[in-house]
C-alpha cells in the first residue's frame, strides 16, 4: 500500500471504531448520519442472501481490516478465514479472535483521545474464525472453495483489481455468492489509472459496474444491488459520508 496507512496507528484505531464503535461513540451528536453506521455488520446482514446458505458453509472476507464482518459471517457459515495485506490488522483481528475484546482509544480532538473497548458480539462463536495476512490480488494455493465470498471497500484499494477479481471463479463454489462493495474511490495513489475499473478517460463513460460486469460476467450471475452508506470518524468533528455500491453475484456452473 502506497504510504503503508493501513499500519499505522491512526488506521487501527478509525477501524476499530468503525468496526466496533458504538452510535454514541461514533456519533456524539443528537443528528448526523445514522444510516450510515454498522457498515461491515450490514455488508453481511443486507447483502449474503441466507436463504442459499447451506449448514456448512465456508465464507472468506478480503481485505477484512480488523475482522467485524468476518464475525458477523460466523452467524452464518461454520468456517470464516479473513485476509487483509496490513500486519497491524490481522494482528488485532487475531487479538479479537482470541480474548473477544480489545481495549483501544479513538480520537477526539487533536492528542485527545477517548478510551473504548472493542467487543465481538455475545452469540458470534469465534472458533468459526481464523484471520491470516495475505495479498487479495495473489491469495496462496489450498484455499478451497467457498459459499459466500465477501469484498467489501477493497478493489478501490488494490493495484490491479481486476487480477484480484480473475481469481474468483476458483474461489467461489457453484450457486455460491460473491458480494463486492466498492465507494468506487479510485485514487493513484493505491491504483494506476490504467487499472480503474471504472471513471478514467480512457474507459469512457464506463462505470465500476460495467467493468464488473464484463469481467464477472462469464461465471457469475448478477443478483442484486443496493447503495450503502457508510460513515468512517476521522476525530469528533470530520467524517468521511461515502455511499458503497453493492452487488451479489451467484457463481454460475463452470462449462466444459
Ligand atoms: C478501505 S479498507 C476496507 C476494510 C474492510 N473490508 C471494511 O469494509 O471496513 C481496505 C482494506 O484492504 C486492505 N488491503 C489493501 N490492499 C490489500 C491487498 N492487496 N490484499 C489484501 N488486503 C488489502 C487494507 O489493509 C484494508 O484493510
Amino acid at each position: 500500500m502506497p504510504d503503508g496507512f493501513y499500519e499505522t496507528s491512526r488506521a487501527l484505531s478509525e477501524y476499530l471504531l468503525f468496526h466496533y464503535g458504538k452510535p454514541d461513540e461514533m456519533l456524539p451528536w443528537d443528528f448526523g448520519q445514522t444510516s450510515a453506521l454498522d457498515y461491515p455488520v450490514r455488508c453481511v446482514k443486507e447483502c449474503v442472501d441466507t436463504g442459499r446458505i447451506r449448514d456448512d458453509a465456508r465464507a472468506l472476507d478480503l481485505g477484512c481490516a480488523v475482522g467485524r464482518s468476518t464475525f458477523e459471517l460466523a452467524r452464518h457459515c461454520t468456517e470464516i478465514i479473513g485476509i487483509d495485506l496490513s500486519e497491524s490488522f490481522i494482528h488485532t483481528a487475531n487479538q479479537l479472535q482470541k480474548d473477544g475484546q480489545l481495549p483501544y482509544q479513538f480520537a477526539v480532538e487533536g492528542e485527545l483521545g477517548q478510551a473504548a473497548v472493542a467487543e465481538v458480539p455475545d452469540g458470534i462463536d469465534r472458533t468459526r474464525v481464523r484471520f491470516e495476512q495475505g495479498d487479495a490480488t495473489f491469495l496462496r494455493d489450498g484455499l478451497g472453495l467457498f459459499d459466500v465470498v465477501l469484498m467489501a471497500n477493497l478493489l478501490d484499494r488494490l493495484p490491479c483489481p481486476a487480477k484480484c477479481l480473475e481469481q474468483l471463479p476458483g474461489l467461489v463454489a457453484t450457486d455460491g455468492q460473491l458480494v463486492i462493495a466498492t465507494p468506487c474511490t479510485w485514487l493513484e495513489e493505491y491504483t494506476p489509472k490504467a487499472n480503474w475499473l471504472g471513471g478514467s478517460e480512457a474507459l469512457g463513460q464506463a462505470r465500476t459496474l460495467d467493468t464488473l460486469r464484463e469481467i464477472l460476467a462469464p461465471d457469475f450471475t448478477l443478483d442484486a444491488e443496493w447503495d450503502l452508506p457508510f460513515l468512517i470518524r476521522e476525530h469528533a468533528r470530520k467524517y468521511q459520508w461515502s455511499v458503497a455500491q453493492a452487488t451479489r453475484w451467484i457463481r454460475l456452473a463452470p462449462t466444459g
